[in-house]
């Protein structure tokens, strides 16, 4: 953790509408530049809204993980769950980072680290052989950011953006073998079939 006043945690069904206000807030800040306003608007109705998010939250195969300032406002978060993974995707133990926010203004801080090693944890605790995200084709900062963490590209994904489809990368990581020793919580998954599109679920 590089700042020590921010509290990581997993979040709870009560965090429901720090979560759906904090995602809805970071979408708005990556896309809305490269976002017409009426597909942002029919986005955000699908993805985001407090009932949603705490569904989200009461699932027991996803883990959202929260950064919280000392007032409890969330500087950033990322979700993960064992959603079937595209065919590009190789391994038997998928787990998907579905998606990592950290707000605009704290960008650049480690932050994105932080909520990542937090996804390693997971991994391993869950005996995941891989991880794997979606990345927008054009969104060249979080890609370098994942590059940078050894997250390499496996092929590429549909992703139903508004009402239009964009073309997402895949990317991967390997889970390393002494990090996968615990008991399994989640089964193995099938591959999704070919180019069945993702919706609202882009890393
Ligand atoms: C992508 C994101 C989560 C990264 O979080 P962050 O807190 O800004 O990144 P960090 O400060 O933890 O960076 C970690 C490493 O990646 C590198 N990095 C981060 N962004 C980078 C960039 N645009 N270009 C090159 N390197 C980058 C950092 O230099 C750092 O490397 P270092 O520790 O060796 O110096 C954050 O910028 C974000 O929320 N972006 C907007 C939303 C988004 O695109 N999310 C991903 C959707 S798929």
């Amino acid at each position: 953790m590089t700042d020590p006043t921010l509290t990581l945690r997993r979040a709870t069904p009560d965090d429901a509408e720090a979560y759906a206000m904090t995602a809805a807030a970071t979408f708005v800040e990556s896309y809305a530049a490269t976002t017409p306003p009426e597909e942002m608007a029919a986005h955000l109705a699908r993805a985001f809204g407090t009932a949603q998010q705490r569904q989200e939250l009461a699932d027991p195969m996803r883990a959202v993980f929260a950064l919280v300032d000392p007032t409890g406002t969330w500087v950033g978060f990322t979700a993960v769950a064992p959603t079937p993974a595209p065919p590009c995707v190789r391994g038997t133990r998928p787990l998907q980072v579905e998606r990592i926010y950290v707000r605009a203004a704290s960008h650049g801080r480690g932050h994105g680290r932080t909520l990542l090693a937090a996804v390693d944890a997971e991994a391993a605790r869950r005996g995941a052989d891989v991880l794997w995200l979606q990345v927008w084709e054009h969104n060249e900062a979080a890609q370098a950011f994942y590059a940078r963490l050894g997250w390499t590209r496996a092929g590429t994904h549909p992703f139903l953006m508004g009402t239009r489809y964009e073309d997402d990368w895949v990317l991967v990581r390997r889970v390393a073998k002494n990090q996968s020793a615990e008991p399994t919580t989640i089964p193995p998954m099938a591959p999704g079939p070919p180019n069945q599109p993702t919706a609202g679920s882009s890393a």
